[in-house]
């Protein structure tokens, strides 16, 4: 008889928790409970590869720790989202770390969380307009966009050349409180140039309304970008990009190729970005993205754990923010971590001795 072809052990699995995923709904969790109970994890979605290293090292940390996963992506689709937590509520889970797609749309299936006295963790992204969100673990969201305008100012040099140079500002998603507090830390460092007449925005779209980027989607950011060069660059040329997400600045740098940027008569504009994504990053060692800022995904994860953990044992929760995240009902006790800009000069030190990469995967 012939022997089925052996499939290497990493592919079988990854084979295996695709399916998992892809059934999702209650019964179907890849993993059993736990000695300590069961976590339901609710990320928003697989098309950006930080996301799904978030939901692997928290499944990683919380099976360490003694407790069953029931980890769901829902594809940046609301409807699906809340689907999977009422399916983790009924199933009974001890508590739920969520990732929200949009912010607002959650406060339904709170209020029957909490009927069910399963305390929340918004994970990343606040949740908006509830009172049965306990804790909040994130990054220093406002700072990120500190380091992305102050790289901007200081690659230009904007404390000494008058200019004026050209940018373009892009903004996340409107649904994610996230996207306000990254373009309101950026416009704090950006906005006295922009009035001092240093820096010129050609186009004139500076508000959140006119620059946000629904659901974060680098194609849209793409789109917008032809628009703004064909109306506004006909004899000029970009500086600079404000871009608030690595796959926004892949999106903003395809459309400047495609216009002839990134030759050497016409290089790529400063592009900020977030999260260093391996692709981005890549785009940085190919000398094409210019900045990223770094969220260790690993630390994030961690802290998660460490709340959840204190949170269903009665102990003090970790916090070092109780006044920053109003969501509209209260403010949400918080963790924040610190963010890290990263460029071609520093991302060996970071990424790769931060043991975050393998140097062979950035080429
Ligand atoms: C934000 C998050 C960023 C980025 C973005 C798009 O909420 O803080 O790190 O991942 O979503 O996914």
């Amino acid at each position: 008889m012939p022997r089925p072809p052996l499939l290497p052990v990493t592919a079988a699995l990854s084979g295996a928790a695709l399916l998992l995923t892809a059934c999702g709904g209650v019964g179907d969790a890849a993993r059993p409970d736990g000695e300590n109970g069961v976590i339901g994890i609710a990320m928003p979605t697989q098309s950006s590869e930080r996301w799904i290293d978030d939901g692997d090292n928290m499944v990683a940390e919380f099976e360490d720790r003694g407790y069953g996963t029931d980890l769901q992506y829902a594809e940046d689709i609301v409807e699906d989202q809340v689907a999977q937590i009422e399916n983790m509520i009924t199933r009974g889970v001890d508590a739920l770390v969520i990732a929200s797609i949009d912010g607002e749309a959650l406060g339904d299936v709170l209020d029957m969380a909490d009927d069910s006295d399963i305390p929340v963790i918004a994970y990343d992204r606040l949740i908006m307009g509830s009172e049965h969100v306990d804790y909040y673990a994130t990054f220093d969201n406002f700072e990120v966009g500190v380091l992305q305008g102050q790289y901007i100012v200081d690659t230009l040099d904007l404390e000494n050349e008058d200019g004026p140079f050209n940018i373009e500002l892009f903004g996340g998603a409107p649904d994610d409180n996230n996207a306000y507090f990254f373009n309101d830390g950026a416009m704090s460092v950006l906005q006295p140039h922009i009035d001092e007449g240093t820096l010129e925005v050609p186009s004139g779209q500076t508000s959140m309304e006119q620059i946000a980027t629904t659901r974060w989607d680098g194609s849209i950011a793409q789109s917008r970008m032809d628009n703004l060069l064909s109306a506004n660059y006909s004899d000029d040329e970009v500086h600079a990009v404000l871009s608030p997400f690595d796959g926004i600045s892949l999106g903003v740098i395809e459309s400047l190729r495609a216009v002839g940027y990134a030759t050497e008569e016409q290089p790529l504009p400063v592009t900020t970005g977030q999260d260093a994504d391996l692709s981005s990053v890549r785009s940085i060692v190919a000398g094409e993205q210019t900045q990223t800022v770094f969220k260790d995904t690993r630390a994030l994860a961690s802290q998660t754990v460490d709340m959840a953990e204190a949170l269903l044992n009665d102990e003090e929760v970790p916090v070092n923010d109780t006044e920053s995240y109003d969501n509209g009902v209260q403010v949400v006790p918080s963790f924040l971590l610190e963010p890290v800009s990263v460029d071609l000069d520093n991302y060996h030190e970071v990424l790769v001795e931060g043991g975050y990469y393998e140097e062979s995967e950035l080429e």
